[in-house]
């Protein structure tokens, strides 16, 4: 089978989903473009390779055509950043979409509009699927962040146009999350935290059950008994499972909220632990300095607070150092994303994946139903 770089694109229309779904502030301004850069090395070979290339993503979560989560805003930093005049389309099919497609110069760019405005996208729905088909010749997803989805530009599309294969950005978060896991560069860290503990329990026994060394979790009430068996789990198989010896805690949920430090076994009543404490830090740091490989799912603490960055920020640190001194290290996504872009170290670090959920459920050991879909997958 073959790839994008093998593909035949002279003059050919390109169907292209990426995922742009970038945050936008009231004055629709777009908050963070990570996503946008991230999607311009695959559609800048699209155009040197003379394809004509049709844009198609969502953005947010709309019920139906609502002008707030419209594509348009993007129109502007698109065409700066491929130094051309992108065309933005008011719809993602129909006769106005077929038209601006048809009339597209080789190495032109069509931005569809937000593909969620029909509901039949998330439904996956076929005959949805062949409409948004059949405006292209070829298929390319380079929308990682969304490949957990089935839905009709991720999955249902693929039945209708080939070939069908990965985008460049597609390919490299693969190749650094699969990689990663399957065959890391030993002393393999995975540092798991967050607020979300649910969605990172799956994490840590995929992890555990590859037998590979897992940093540490926060935990909710309801969960304490899985992470007492996630421990023994982990003694069992002679991994090293760290978490935090002491906490800041703090009196209330507020960016200038009461803090001091305490030892994790023992948070007074009333107090939230809203950071790991001076000791853990030190552990954890030294742990770090002796990876190689570490995957980083899910802050400290609240860093949106600056009281409370302190863990965050020093985990951020450690990893663009031993990033210097040759470790592989990836950034899984979410917050742990924004974390390093406010310690100014993203560019210190080995990878900083596009994708929240669906980097969090490659690294459960799913199977990303995007990807599946792919000729090349
Ligand atoms: C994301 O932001 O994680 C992706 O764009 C997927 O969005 P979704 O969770 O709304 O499907």
């Amino acid at each position: 089978v073959g790839t994008l770089s093998e593909a035949d694109l002279k003059g050919k229309k390109v169907f292209l989903r990426a995922d742009l779904n970038v945050p936008l502030d009231d004055s629709q301004k777009i908050t963070d473009d990570t996503r946008i850069r991230a999607s311009v090395p695959t559609i800048k070979f699209l155009m040197e390779k003379g394809a004509k290339v049709i844009l198609a993503s969502h953005l947010g979560r709309p019920k139906g055509v609502t002008p707030k989560y419209s594509l348009k805003p993007l129109v502007p930093r698109l065409s700066e950043l491929l130094g051309v005049n992108v065309v933005m389309a008011n719809d993602c099919i129909g006769e106005e979409v077929q038209k601006l497609a048809a009339s597209l110069p080789d190495g032109g760019v069509l931005l569809l509009e937000n593909i969620r405005f029909y509901k039949e996208e998330e439904k996956n729905d076929p005959e949805f699927a062949k409409k948004l088909a059949s405006v292209a010749d070829l298929y390319v997803n380079d929308a990682f962040g969304t490949a957990h989805r089935a839905h009709a530009s991720t999955e249902g599309v693929t039945k209708y146009l080939k070939p069908a294969v990965a985008g460049f950005l597609m390919q490299k978060e693969l190749d650094y999350l699969v990689g990663a896991v399957a065959n890391p560069k030993k002393p393999f860290a995975a540092i798991v935290g967050g607020s979300k503990v649910s969605t990172k329990i799956g994490v840590i026994e995929s992890l555990l059950a590859k037998g590979h060394a897992v940093g540490k979790s926060l935990v909710e009430e309801d969960k304490l008994e899985l992470a007492t068996s996630l421990i023994e789990k982990a003694k069992s198989k002679g991994v090293s499972l760290l978490l935090p010896t002491d906490v800041v805690v703090a009196d209330k949920f507020e960016a200038n909220a009461e803090s001091k430090i305490v030892p994790a076994s023992s948070i007074p009543d009333g107090w939230m632990g809203l950071d790991i404490g001076p000791d853990s830090i030190k552990t954890f740091s030294e742990t770090l300095d002796t990876t190689k490989t570490v995957i980083w799912n899910g802050p400290m603490g609240v860093f949106e607070f600056e009281k409370f960055a302190a863990g965050t920020d020093a985990i951020a640190k450690k990893l663009a150092d031993i990033t210097a001194k040759g470790a592989t290290t990836i950034i899984g996504g979410g917050d742990s994303v924004a974390a390093v872009e406010k310690a100014g170290l993203a560019d210190k670090m080995s990878h900083i994946s596009t994708g929240g959920g669906a980097s969090l459920e490659l690294l459960e050991g799913k199977t990303l139903p995007g990807v599946l879909a792919l000729d090349d997958a």
